[in-house]
């Protein structure tokens, strides 16, 4: 079936347009490769967007489709083709801050997706968001879609600083690192942040990071992001990101691309999160753990309150197939500079952590899953911005939200020029 090309012909195919794409730019056959890139767009969406049982149609223009679980994209995996799925996880750690025992005031109300709005996927599917002609265009190139533009994750132990501002990545977050840690729980306290331009995102979420900051890093990523090129919009999403190569060839957000596994029927990764917080007003935060099944190595994440997403089996994996050595947690903006000056795009809620409750963004609860598959509160956490005038961090550690932190900030400001 043309919807199942295996990953190498799908890597040669994009490959190729690439090669053509130039050609045209430098004044070559442009007609030829105006269709050779619809061809290649077409081909794409069929690989991307599996046959659906039933598709419902979000209140954000989004449209859901209810895949088959063994019809899924990481299926179109070589090394996936014989894999039976793993229905649950033979194990579960559990910690200090499970949400059904937080009896506080303060507990938010349940947080969902946009979409339940008009309707829920049947048993043995999969909620996936369908990837339009526009999404894919909106990249610089097919082989891109999906992935990320440059190497971001923010390396607090950097002896070089001019590397930290090279990308124009900016981070405020809190981390963790020497130890051997099988996963990391938080909850997200989730906002709406505006972006200058529609090449930058503002993201907030954790990494669970092997290897060294070199060619060879590896990433597990969840959280919520905005970004406006991916998803076309300025809503606020839930999303995964893995790398098992530091962005280069491997990985990809949410199912746009063969390596996640989902088992989950009510949360379509990449759809909107609703509600989102006010400024002074109502307080929404999500739950994620990710952790490391201890007898068959994958790593498993769970969203809110008990919904297991699925899994990233183990053999995607180099350092991570072990365990990680670091674990971040916190915002990230892209900062293109706009006119020469500071992006205004927002992290966070868009103020600082002075700001406290209910108008700076948290990071609370945050936990990592020790040797002994325990959730624990991270020892000797640490805290990294580079420039805390733009977006900065405070940590802070209580009986209710045991360690947590404020992050964020407004980008361009009298002190952040
Ligand atoms: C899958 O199973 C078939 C038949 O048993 C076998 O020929 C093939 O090598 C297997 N593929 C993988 C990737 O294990
Ligand atoms: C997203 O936000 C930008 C400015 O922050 C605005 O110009 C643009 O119209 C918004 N896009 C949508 C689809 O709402
Ligand atoms: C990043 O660049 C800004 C502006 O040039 C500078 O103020 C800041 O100190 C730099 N941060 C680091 C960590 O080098």
């Amino acid at each position: 079936m043309a919807g199942h090309i295996g990953l190498g012909r799908g890597l040669v195919a994009v490959l190729s347009l690439v090669a053509c794409l130039s050609c045209a730019a430098a004044g070559g056959r442009s007609g030829g490769g105006e269709a050779r890139q619809r061809l290649e767009v077409r081909r794409h969406l069929k690989r991307l967007n599996k046959t659906p049982v039933k598709s419902i149609t979000s209140p954000d223009g989004d449209i859901i489709d209810c895949v088959h679980v063994s019809h899924q994209p990481a299926f179109d995996h070589p090394f996936l083709k014989n894999h039976t799925i793993q229905m649950r996880p033979t194990f579960h750690p559990e910690g200090l801050f499970d949400e059904n025992k937080v009896t506080s005031q303060r507990k938010s109300p349940s947080i969902a997706q946009l979409w339940h709005q008009n309707g829920r996927c049947p048993e043995d599917t999969i909620p996936i968001r369908r990837t339009s002609r526009d999404d894919v265009l909106r990249a610089s190139s097919v082989k891109r879609y999906g992935r990320k533009k440059h190497r971001s994750t923010p390396n607090p132990l950097s002896v070089d600083p001019d590397l930290l501002n090279e990308s124009g990545h900016q981070h405020a977050i809190a981390y963790v690192e020497g130890d051997k840690y099988y996963g990391a729980k938080a909850t997200i306290n989730v906002w709406q942040p505006r972006t200058q331009q529609p090449n930058e995102f503002s993201l907030s979420q954790l990494w669970i990071l092997g290897g060294s900051f070199g060619e060879d890093l590896n990433s597990i990523e969840a959280g919520w992001q905005v970004s406006p090129d991916l998803y076309g919009d300025n809503n606020t999403r839930l999303f995964t990101y893995w790398t098992s190569d530091a962005y280069q060839a491997t990985g990809c957000y949410n199912l746009l691309c063969s390596g996640f596994i989902q088992i989950n029927n009510a949360i379509a990764m990449g759809a909107s999160i609703y509600p989102i917080s006010n400024y002074d007003g109502s307080q929404y935060d999500i739950n994620i753990l990710v952790w490391k099944d201890p007898k068959e190595g994958n790593w498993w994440m769970q969203f809110g309150n008990g919904y297991v997403l699925g899994y990233w089996p183990s053999f995607l994996f180099s350092y991570l197939a072990d365990s990680a050595s670091m674990i971040e947690w916190g915002g990230e903006v892209v900062n293109s500079e706009p006119d020469g000056e500071h992006t205004s795009t927002e992290m966070g809620s868009g103020h600082f952590p002075e700001e406290g409750f209910s108008k700076a963004s948290y990071f609370r609860n945050i936990q990592i899953v020790d040797g002994s598959n325990n959730l624990r509160a991270p020892k000797g956490i640490g805290a990294f911005t580079e420039q805390s005038n733009c977006y900065d961090v405070q940590n802070g550690n209580n009986g209710e939200w045991g360690q947590y932190f404020y992050y964020g900030g407004p980008g361009r400001n009298s002190n952040c020029p």
